[in-house]
């Protein structure tokens, strides 16, 4: 994380600006040693029950991280037939990766059932297309969809009735219609109902929906799965998902529940922000100071085909120039370089800014990297993971080959 100590900026022990000097600019920097501490602090709050975290991988997705969560213990939560494929690559076993496709070919999942993946239905065609190919020989989750708004923002959240994710709790009766038809053999439910809840405790509402059909219609479950949702501080006085508050609230209705059902079940939860996003800080170079009669911008050198989350969702993330020669502040839009509106953050006190200073965005772990392009033909950044006091550098930043790499030429 980024921190501050007399007048300069850290990564761990490693000044920002000799991590840009070797490594240039825009880099995206990782600290592992905090990806591990937000890894146990899940773990100890829920050490009650037994809790099984599942890397929702997209949010991060450099083959370093992935295999960091390997050796900390954290399973995977893939969306694509490529997130399992580089979890496979890194070491994971099959059996602890767990595939949730949102409408994908039936093709893509025969290749994942092949490879020996555990699959997560969320919708009755394929529940259907599973039952008829595979019958009773494959244990499956199915993926509910409990009509819960929850997340803060529209664009994340997945659980409410207009929502494309999971199967509405209200069709259960087509689902036990199938279960029966075709043997399925149900071990998991699942539910992920948004990403940054406002209000933790709607983990808690949502579970006991899926407790209740457990305990209604299936007697063979191995796993609840609660998705994800647990809110990270993006500003100071943001509120957070206060972690072991909610695990006491979650952990006393599951023991409860496992009590009544009579029967050992995991539980499972699938964290993306809250393992990696406050982890990751995004260090830019200004460019270029510009004063228009209204208002001050700061260029970078990226924008928004690095770091899409403040175009896309109007996301907050703290921005800080790490080298003022000054204490004295002005009011700046950091914008990017990019050839459209691409404001990384508006209205932004900061001290003083010249061209050459180091910018740095915090929160910068997930859906950073992960969600890039290389819109205006522009390559992307390189990154780094500091672990234990080493800078290690764990993707090159991409060059003009990368660009024209995959392009056909026509010859006319
Ligand atoms: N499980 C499933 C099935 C998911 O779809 C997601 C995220 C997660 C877990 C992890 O959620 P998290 O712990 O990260 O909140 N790009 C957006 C967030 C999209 C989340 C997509 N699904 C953003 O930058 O805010």
């Amino acid at each position: 994380m980024l921190r501050k100590e007399g007048n300069t900026y850290f990564i761990q022990n490693q000044p920002v600006s000799a991590l840009v000097e070797q490594f240039g600019s825009p880099l995206y920097v990782y600290d592992g040693q905090k990806i591990e501490s937000q890894i146990n602090s899940m773990k100890e709050a829920f050490s009650a029950v037994d809790v099984k975290l599942k890397f929702a991988c997209k949010a991060l997705t450099n083959m370093s991280i992935v295999k960091l969560m390997l050796k900390n213990g954290v399973d995977i939560d893939a969306v694509s037939i490529e997130e399992i494929k580089l979890a496979l690559r890194v070491g994971y076993k099959p059996s602890q990766i767990q595939y949730t496709p949102s409408g994908v070919a039936f093709s893509e999942i025969e290749e994942a059932v092949s490879l020996g993946i555990r699959l997560n239905i969320d919708s009755l065609q394929l529940l259907e297309k599973v039952g008829e190919t595979y019958g009773n020989s494959l244990p499956v989750a199915i993926r509910l969809n409990p009509s819960i708004m929850a997340g803060g923002n529209l664009k994340i959240s997945t659980g409410h009735a207009d929502s494309k994710f999971g199967i509405p709790i209200e069709y259960i009766d087509q689902v036990l219609a199938l279960v029966n038809q075709y043997d399925l053999r149900i071990v998991g439910l699942h539910q992920h109902n948004g990403s940054d809840f406002k209000d933790g405790s709607v983990i808690v509402k949502a579970m006991k929906k899926s407790i209740e059909l457990a305990e209604k219609h299936f007697p063979n479950l191995e796993f609840i799965d609660m998705g994800s949702g647990f809110k990270v501080a993006y500003h100071e006085d943001d509120h957070i998902t206060e972690i072991h508050e909610l695990a006491k609230e979650v952990v006393a209705e599951f023991a409860y529940f496992q009590e009544r059902y009579g029967k050992k079940v995991q539980l499972w939860f699938e964290p993306g922000k809250y393992l990696v996003s406050e982890s990751g800080t995004f260090l830019m170079t200004c460019n270029v100071v510009k004063h228009n009669p209204g208002r001050n911008f700061v260029h970078v050198d990226s924008g928004l085909n690095h770091l899409i989350r403040p175009m896309m969702y109007d996301a907050f993330q703290e921005i800080v120039n790490c080298t003022p020669d000054t204490e004295e502040t002005e009011k700046y839009d950091v914008v990017g370089y990019i050839c459209e509106t691409d404001t990384l953050g508006k209205d932004r006190e900061l001290p003083k800014v010249k061209p050459g200073d180091i910018i740095a965005m915090k929160n910068a772990g997930a859906y950073c990297f992960s969600m890039s392009s290389n819109y205006n033909s522009r390559v992307r950044p390189a990154e780094v993971l500091v672990y234990n006091g080493r800078a290690h550098l764990i993707r090159e930043r991409e060059s003009i080959e990368d660009i024209y790499r995959h392009q056909i030429e026509v010859s006319f």
